[in-house]
Formats: structure tokens, C-alpha cells, sequence
């Protein structure tokens, strides 16, 4: 008899949002889950109904030592590491010749460097064989008006996604993303408030309606186990069909809106 060891995957960004949804959607497909987010507390509470197999852990991706630390005490505690969801992000909101250049760093610092380096520490430490997934956005493809550090950083992760995927398939390791549209989460909400800006995205969303975290999060868990054993390199569009019509101009409903 063949004893499958169970999966051990880390979800880092996984105390909010796209990122809670997935601890979820790994622990009930059986998973041992590793939620690592800046926001300890959260991450904690993120393991609420779930059992004491699974472990919460405080990380900042724009730190090299906290993500490097953070592997080791991933397993430590479990053993191995099977998989690895790489959800952190932030955004901003302003035109290129307004851009603060802090805030532009800010941006890039967690969606691209800190993306880099959680694959970086999680290609070395996983299990050969092992997936690992980011959270690019359908901004990599469709440029927003509003969104130049966010657009910038998520493009730049789809090619981490596939340069990653070259090197580490040797070792059998697959590396993808998932491209989401719209799901309103603590991320998205803000841009919400701005009146046009929701009824303007669905009105160029063929399916007409925003995503829920739970959508996003069975492609991660699909991505992640062995039905997708042949997939890498490959970047997920998960948007209602969004990316065939255009992004909403925010910068454009702000000034109507506030002027
Ligand atoms: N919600 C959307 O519409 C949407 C669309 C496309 C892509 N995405 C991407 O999906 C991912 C998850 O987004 P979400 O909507 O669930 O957002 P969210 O704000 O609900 O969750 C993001 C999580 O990242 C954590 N985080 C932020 N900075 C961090 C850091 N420096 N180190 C560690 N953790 C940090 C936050 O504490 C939070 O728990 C992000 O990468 C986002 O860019 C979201």
C-alpha cells in the first residue's frame, strides 16, 4: 500500500480576503495550512473552525530574513512543504505624473519583490514535486488608468511566474498564477466607494457581476494538487470574461466625482 504524505501548504497573504478563502478551500481538500500574513492577529483568527494541525506565522514579504525565517519555522513545525499561495498585495490610487515615489515603491516592494521572494525561499524549500501559485490580477493585461505602480508590479509577477516555472521544473516544481477581475475584499472596497467605478466594471464584464474570494480560490486549489500536473508557466484569467472588454478609467471617476 502506497501512504500519500498529506499536503502541507503555506498561504502567505492568507489572513484576509483571496487569501482566507484559500486556507479554507486547502484545509477542507485536506491540506495541513500555514496562514502567514503581517497581520499576526489576523492570521490567528484566520484558523477559527479549523483544527490545531494547521499553524498561523507573521511574515512582511518585503523583508528577506522574516520570509526566509518564515520557511523554516513552516517546517519545522510540519515536516515538509508540499505547497505555496502567494497572495500579499496592496495598491494604490493616482495618475503617473502625480505618482508619490515612495507610494510607487511601496506597491512594487510588496507585490513584486516581496512575490520574488516568497518564491524564492518557497522554490527552495518545497518538496520536489511541489506547486506554487501567485496572485497576479487582470491589471497585468488590462491597463488601468490610476494603477500605474499596481499594473507595473502584477505584469512584472507574470513573468516571475514563468521564469520560475523554466528553472524549477527540473525538480518537477510547477509555478503558476491566477489572474483575478474584481472581487471586492478589503483591497478593492476603497475603489468601490468611488461612485461609477462598480457599475462601470460590470458593465464590461460579459458575465455581468463582480467575483467572490471562494471562485479564486478552487482555481488555487486546483493549481495546487494533482489534477494539474501538467500545468505550469500558465497564468489563470478568473474575471467574468472582463478581459475581453476594457479596464474602468479610475482616475476619470475621481475627478467627476470629487473634482
Ligand atoms: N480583490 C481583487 O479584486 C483582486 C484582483 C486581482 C488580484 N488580486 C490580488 O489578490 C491578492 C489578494 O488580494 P485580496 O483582494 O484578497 O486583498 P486583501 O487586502 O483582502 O488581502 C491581502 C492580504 O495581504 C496581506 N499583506 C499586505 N502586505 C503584506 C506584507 N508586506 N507582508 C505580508 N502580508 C501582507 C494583508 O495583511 C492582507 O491580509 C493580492 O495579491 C491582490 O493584488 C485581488
Amino acid at each position: 500500500m502506497t501512504v500519500t504524505p498529506t499536503p502541507v501548504s503555506v498561504v502567505v497573504g492568507g489572513a484576509s480576503g483571496i487569501g482566507l478563502a484559500t486556507v479554507h478551500a486547502l484545509a477542507a481538500a485536506g491540506h495541513r495550512v500555514a496562514v502567514a500574513d503581517l497581520d499576526q492577529a489576523a492570521a490567528a483568527a484566520a484558523l477559527d473552525g479549523l483544527g490545531s494541525e494547521h499553524s498561523a506565522h507573521r511574515v512582511d514579504v518585503t523583508d528577506e530574513s522574516a520570509v526566509e525565517a518564515l520557511f523554516a519555522a513552516v517546517l519545522e513545525r510540519h515536516g515538509s512543504v508540499s505547497g505555496v499561495v502567494n497572495c500579499a498585495g496592496v495598491s494604490t490610487l493616482a495618475s503617473v505624473v502625480d505618482h508619490d515615489v515612495t507610494e510607487f515603491r511601496r506597491v512594487v516592494d510588496v507585490c513584486l519583490t516581496g512575490a520574488f521572494l516568497v518564491l524564492k525561499h518557497g522554490g527552495r524549500t518545497l518538496l520536489d514535486g511541489g506547486a506554487m501559485v501567485s496572485l497576479t490580477s487582470l491589471n497585468a493585461r488590462q491597463p488601468g488608468a490610476g494603477l500605474v505602480a499596481y499594473c507595473a508590479a502584477k505584469a512584472g509577477l507574470v513573468s516571475l511566474t514563468q521564469v520560475s516555472a523554466l528553472e524549477l521544473g527540473a525538480r518537477g516544481i510547477r509555478v503558476n498564477s491566477v489572474s483575478p477581475g474584481l472581487v471586492v475584499t478589503p483591497l478593492t472596497a476603497p475603489a468601490m466607494d468611488i461612485p461609477g467605478v462598480r457599475d462601470d466594471y460590470l458593465a464590461n464584464t460579459p458575465l455581468g457581476r463582480s467575483g467572490e474570494p471562494e471562485e479564486i480560490a478552487a482555481v488555487i486549489r486546483f493549481l495546487l494538487s494533482e489534477e494539474a500536473r501538467w500545468i505550469t508557466g500558465e497564468t489563470v484569467e478568473i474575471n467574468g470574461g472582463a478581459h475581453l472588454r476594457r479596464y474602468p478609467d479610475l482616475v476619470q471617476h475621481v475627478m467627476a466625482a470629487f473634482g
